[in-house]
């Protein structure tokens, strides 16, 4: 007897896991810290399946079958931690703890490592889709030994988004795997809500759209390439009007975004393993300027030069439909580069920790469920599917294409948002990578000869193998170094 899945930690996001184990059969042990939530749970919603209320943990693990499987939805950091050698210290050699939130991967290995040496399997799990996507589907990307998977695979699989047949979960991997892969989708994510948030701005400021037409714009963009569950959500939020003062929400809410950390998180890991993130780095940055009060409102008001104010000014013969399908195409492009960078960082990552991530099964569990859910994962998974080396997205026939015939449109959004005066980081840094992975040469050959001049760094040359070193103090030959 006993459930064969427990939660404990009953916030929104905890609570709805468990409903959805429920509602899908499975009895479900459920744990609170503070148990008016358990009862809250069980008198609101104990009609949708079998759950059995427990007060501490220790009556939490025994109401458990056997391996035990206890799924903590807590904050990440200290409280996770706290939780885990609580549920430890009850459990025996074989249970399973799943730790579902969205843990640092590192933190997320530490842990594995350390329950490892008890005999207890430790599945850090990436679960995404908000509040929505826990009660009725989320994307799920759970790490830890295969071994682990077996117990708790099906498990999780059964109550997964599912697109195509498919479950939106599969095993990424050992240890950190599955937080790491859920730190790089929201590190996309954040990409992703920065390169629209331009589209939107462009929107108003160049074509002088209001939020209502925006939406408007975004309803339409919806029902092709761009499809996805964000572009639908935008059309939505800018449509929502101000109860209070009757304007568009979007107009009085304050313009400073704030970040929990995983999109930071993204962007330090893909440091240290040097890959260019850069649609990613600029949305956190974006979010840091936007944040930065004293400084916007010491900055405010600096001159911008001439500017153009108008369509016609920024951008002459062109008019405002073929502008239209230029921001369309300038996000699409700019999304193809973010996509592009953030997939060569987890074979970045699966190669740094051995984690053999499989891209194409990432994106075909991201097409359901996940916030970044779209249209366009299912082609990012044909690419891989057609090429699992493949060194990047943007060598992928479909979207080289796609891009191809995107970028015209992409320069002159990049040169009107310049004219008018609107920032749009994501666009132009989406650009500036295509533009420099594509080029015959970079300036980089400058930078060698600078860093050779003052530090004696050396530099390789086109002509022939080795490292050489001008004599820059001296007669300013040249001499071989190795
Ligand atoms: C998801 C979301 C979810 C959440 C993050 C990001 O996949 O369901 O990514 O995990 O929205 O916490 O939020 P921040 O923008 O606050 O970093």
């Amino acid at each position: 007897g006993g459930a064969p899945i427990g939660v404990t930690g009953l916030a929104v996001m905890g609570a709805n896991i468990a409903r959805n184990f429920a509602r899908h059969g499975h009895t479900v042990a459920v744990h609170n810290r503070s148990f008016g939530r358990t009862q809250a749970l069980i008198s609101d919603h104990g009609s949708e399946g079998n759950f059995v209320a427990t007060k501490t943990i220790a009556e939490f693990v025994a109401s458990l079958a056997t391996p035990r499987r206890a799924l903590i939805m807590v904050q990440a950091g200290a409280a996770t931690d706290a939780v885990i050698e609580e549920l430890a210290a009850e459990m025996e050699p074989g249970d399973i703890i799943i730790d579902g939130g969205n843990a640092l991967y590192t933190d997320t290995r530490r842990r594995e490592a350390a329950l490892r040496e008890r005999g207890i399997h430790f599945v850090g799990c990436g679960i995404s889709g908000g509040e929505e996507g826990a009660l009725n589907g989320p994307s799920i990307m759970p790490g830890g030994s295969r071994e682990s998977y077996t117990h708790v695979g099906p498990l999780l699989e059964s109550v997964a988004a599912v697109v195509d047949d498919t479950p939106c979960c599969t095993y990424i991997g050992p240890d950190g795997a599955g937080h790491y892969v859920k730190m790089v989708h929201n590190g996309i994510e954040y990409a992703d809500m920065q390169l629209i948030g331009e589209a939107y701005q462009l929107l108003t400021g160049v074509l002088g759209y209001t939020p209502a037409q925006c939406a408007e714009v975004f309803a339409e963009w919806n029902k092709g390439v761009l499809e996805s569950y964000l572009i639908d959500i935008t059309a939505d939020v800018l449509a929502q009007v101000d109860a209070e003062t009757g304007a568009p929400l979007i107009d009085v809410i304050l313009d400073a975004t704030g970040q929990k950390g995983t999109g930071r998180w993204t962007v330090k890991s893909a440091l240290d393993l040097g890959v260019p993130v850069t649609g990613i780095a600029e949305a956190v940055f974006a979010r840091a300027v936007s944040g930065s009060r004293e400084l916007r409102e010491a900055a405010h008001g600096l001159p911008g030069g001439e500017l153009a104010t108008t369509l016609q000014e920024a951008l002459p013969n062109i008019d405002e439909a073929t502008f239209l399908a230029d921001i369309h195409a300038a996000l699409y492009a700019s999304k193809v580069v973010a996509y592009a960078q953030g997939f060569n960082q987890l074979t970045a990552g699966s190669v740094e920790y051995g984690w053999d991530l499989k891209p194409g099964d990432l994106a075909t569990i991201w097409r359901g469920g996940c916030i970044i859910r779209a249209q366009f994962l299912g082609r990012i998974r044909e690419a891989y599917a057609a090429n699992p080396d493949l060194p990047s997205l943007l060598l992928d026939p479909y979207f080289s294409d796609a891009v191809a015939a995107s970028t015209t449109s992409w320069r002159r959004v990049v040169v009107a948002a310049t004219s008018v005066g609107v920032a749009v980081p994501g666009f132009s840094s989406a650009l500036a990578y295509y533009d420099s992975i594509r080029a015959d040469r970079l300036p980089a050959a400058l930078l060698q000869g600078l860093r050779d001049y003052f530090g004696a760094h050396t530099y390789e040359r086109i002509d022939k193998p080795g490292h050489f070193h001008t004599l820059w103090g001296g007669d300013r030959s040249e001499i071989r170094t190795d």
